[in-house]
């Protein structure tokens, strides 16, 4: 594909500051481990902003810079950080608590991370059930506490010097909620602010106010938080990059690199079973219905639009999905995931598949963070706004267009954002086609 002219990208100048709401395990093991980069204490592993290349024109020309060489991204030595928790811990108490990375690794770290402290958190206990804590915004409307948390924000960039914010929802699954009127428009949902409105969610109110002030956003957990219109025009309006949502790791992760190569070989699938268990914070407010109705739909989602049962019905249309998390405390954050795929081939002859991937959760997700705040940084700066697809790559449930079903298959995913790049940057398109080297 030809050429076009590069998209003006303003240069990463100053700090990025990353403002976290709910800095438990994932949080915590990202802002340690940038500490711990930075110190020379460890690799990014996971993080293609920090490791992987991007190929650049023919095969033949060698052109595989680093995406970091390629992009103008903000520097990990100029990252700052920020956020909110309903437990007053700092990041090293929290981090410990978590049980993610060594004690002999924080204690290393301990002075970065307890000097970040959470912020009074915006909370509300209808959606979430199994915990609460007392650092928490009490007084006043909905709307009062977007305010404070503009508020918080103002301070925080004032405190730390930073030029630049994202907004990375990083807290706990929010009970299972629908749309409803007072997410529709801007306007329904700031009367919805002011009226107490019950169906706006704590995360949205955060939505809310980082859209507002033009920093864009981010949602690593499944809720709704900002994929209702309401947020969608509020970004597009101050001209905002955001994205969601539920971060890709574990055994989402697993489903979308097997699925897609049965599909390519148009091998069938009957069923496909897929069990969890899990002994953190995550895994006991997942052990509440309401909670686990919201991550169930995004983790059932996946095979549906991988697999197109509608194009092949006779591969995938009565396939059996089951999913399944089970609280188990004495694993941590050593989530243990089984998934049994009941497959067939050839004249319908059946054949298993059995995975057994004994992962760790939050180191899954941490590098997915890094990504998410750099490119996000990097999309405002390009003048990108509303729904960014082309991060789909790091999401189980990818925010789309309205009527536009969701890409998921990974690499595909991955493509697609590589492509982003070259197109930012004016490089040529890549499509595999290659036909020019056999001219
Ligand atoms: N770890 C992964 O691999 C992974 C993958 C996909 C999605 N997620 C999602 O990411 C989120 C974080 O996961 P985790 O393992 O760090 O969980 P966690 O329980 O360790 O951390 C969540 C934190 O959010 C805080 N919190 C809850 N409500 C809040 C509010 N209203 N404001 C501010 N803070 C609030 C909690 O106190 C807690 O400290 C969860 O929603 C999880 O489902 C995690």
């Amino acid at each position: 594909m030809a050429k076009t002219q590069p998209v003006k990208i303003k240069a990463p100048r100053g700090k990025l500051g990353v403002l976290i709401p709910g800095m438990g395990a994932v949080g915590t093991t990202f802002i340690a481990g940038v500490e711990a980069i930075r110190r020379g204490l460890g690799k990014p592993f996971g993080s293609l902003t920090q490791m992987a290349t991007i190929r650049l024109g023919k095969r033949t020309e060698n052109r595989t810079p680093l995406i970091k060489d390629f992009v103008p991204l903000a520097k990990l030595d100029d990252i700052v950080f920020g956020g909110w928790d309903i437990f007053p811990a700092n990041a090293y108490e929290s981090a410990l608590q978590a049980g993610v990375l060594d004690k002999t690794l924080l204690d290393q770290l301990k002075k970065p991370l307890a000097a970040v402290k959470p912020m009074k958190a915006v909370f509300d206990p209808a959606y979430l059930h199994n915990i609460s804590g007392p650092n928490i915004k009490k007084k006043g409307s909905k709307m009062d506490k977007a305010q404070a948390l503009m508020d918080d924000i103002k301070q925080f960039k004032k405190k730390t010097g930073a030029s630049r914010l994202v907004m990375l929802w990083c807290g706990s699954t929010e009970v299972y909620h629908q749309p409803a009127s007072c997410h529709q428009s801007l306007k329904a949902f700031e009367k919805g602010l002011r009226e107490d409105d019950p169906n706006i969610a704590p995360s949205q109110i955060y939505a809310y106010a980082a859209l507002k002030l033009g920093i864009p956003f981010g949602n690593g957990a499944p809720n709704l938080t900002n994929d209702v219109p309401a947020l969608d025009e509020l970004a597009r309006n101050r001209g905002v990059p955001h994205a969601g949502k539920d971060f890709k790791t574990g055994q989402t992760l697993m489903k979308t690199i097997v699925s897609p190569g049965l599909k390519a070989r148009m091998l069938g699938v009957t069923g496909w079973f897929s069990t969890n268990i899990l002994g953190n914070r995550d895994g006991e407010v997942l052990d509440d219905p309401g909670s686990f109705k919201t991550k169930e739909q995004t983790k059932l989602s996946v095979l549906d639009y991988i697999l197109q049962p509608n194009l092949y019905p006779e591969l995938y249309k009565d396939i059996v999905h089951v999913v399944r998390i089970n609280y188990y405390p004495p694993r941590g954050d050593a989530k243990e995931g089984w998934d049994n795929v009941d497959i067939f081939g050839w004249l319908g002859y059946p054949m298993q598949i059995k995975i057994n991937f004994l992962c760790r959760d939050s180191i899954l997700a941490a590098p997915i963070v890094l990504d998410l705040v750099l490119f996000l940084d990097l999309a405002q700066r390009a003048g990108m706004k509303g729904i960014q697809e082309w991060l789909s790559f790091y999401f189980k449930a990818p925010l789309t267009a309205p009527g536009l079903y969701p890409e998921h298959d990974l690499f595909i995913q991955l493509m697609k954002l590589k492509n982003t790049l070259r197109w930012m940057r004016g490089e040529e398109l890549i499509t595999h086609l290659g036909l020019e080297y056999y001219d």
